[in-house]
């Protein structure tokens, strides 16, 4: 990976990734397999996320759109653009709102339990078939953005996550309990605070 400076904008250029992006291949499916799931977040696959909470680095835009697959399940993550060192509180929020945080939106300084928050709607979405939370308004009518992302920002802050395990097969219950711990409301709460990524 390399980066740099174009008059003002930042650039990372990245390796090819050959593979597939991990939202195409939830919505090619009826499931992902926990199989999979499991060896996207075992093994080496989430190192570049403890490798850039390390340096202090938060993400802030981890989804499955921003997740390659490669063979045998193994992830590599893109699109830094909204990449910022931790600890800023920030005046204009970033992300996708399906995946935020609830302190993504407010204005709160983020540290890294915000993109452990995001880590965890993927983890849900793989095994579900579908995120946490899901608005009436499509993501891709303009008109309806700003209803969507204010009803996606109440459910992140207020609502209580819908328990995924009837749709879940084969999913043991402590791998279930702690990827619903990921998606609690306070960034303090013990997993998201202290989630060590594969490796670390
Ligand atoms: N290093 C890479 N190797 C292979 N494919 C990539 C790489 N980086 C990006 N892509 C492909 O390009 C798509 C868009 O890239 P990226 O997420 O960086 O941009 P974006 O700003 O989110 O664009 P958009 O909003 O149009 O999705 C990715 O979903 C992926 O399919
Ligand atoms: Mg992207």
């Amino acid at each position: 990976m390399t980066f740099g400076k174009a008059e003002n904008p930042h650039y990372v250029v990245l390796e090819y990734i050959r593979g597939h992006n991990l939202k195409n291949l939830i919505t090619s499916r009826s499931r992902t397999p926990y199989g999979s799931t499991r060896s996207m977040f075992g093994c080496r696959s989430m190192v570049g996320l403890a490798f850039m909470h390390d340096r202090s680095l938060l993400h802030r835009d981890f989804c499955s759109d921003n997740v390659m697959i490669g063979t045998g399940w193994r992830a590599k993550i893109i699109d830094f653009g909204f990449c910022l060192p931790r600890g800023r509180s920030f005046e204009q929020r970033s992300g996708t709102p399906t995946y935020m945080a609830p302190e993504q939106f407010t204005v709160e300084p983020l540290t890294p339990a915000a993109d452990i928050y995001s880590m965890g709607v993927v983890a849900y979405e793989m095994l579900a078939s579908r995120p946490p939370f899901l608005t009436p308004f499509s993501h891709n009518d303009p008109d309806v953005q700003d209803k969507r992302t204010m009803a996606l920002m109440e459910m992140h802050l207020r609502h209580r996550r819908r328990r995924c395990d009837r749709s879940i097969l084969n999913v043991p219950a402590a791998v279930e309990a702690v990827f619903m711990k990921c998606l609690a409301k306070a960034p303090r709460t013990a997993t998201r605070a202290s989630w060590k990524c594969a490796g670390h």
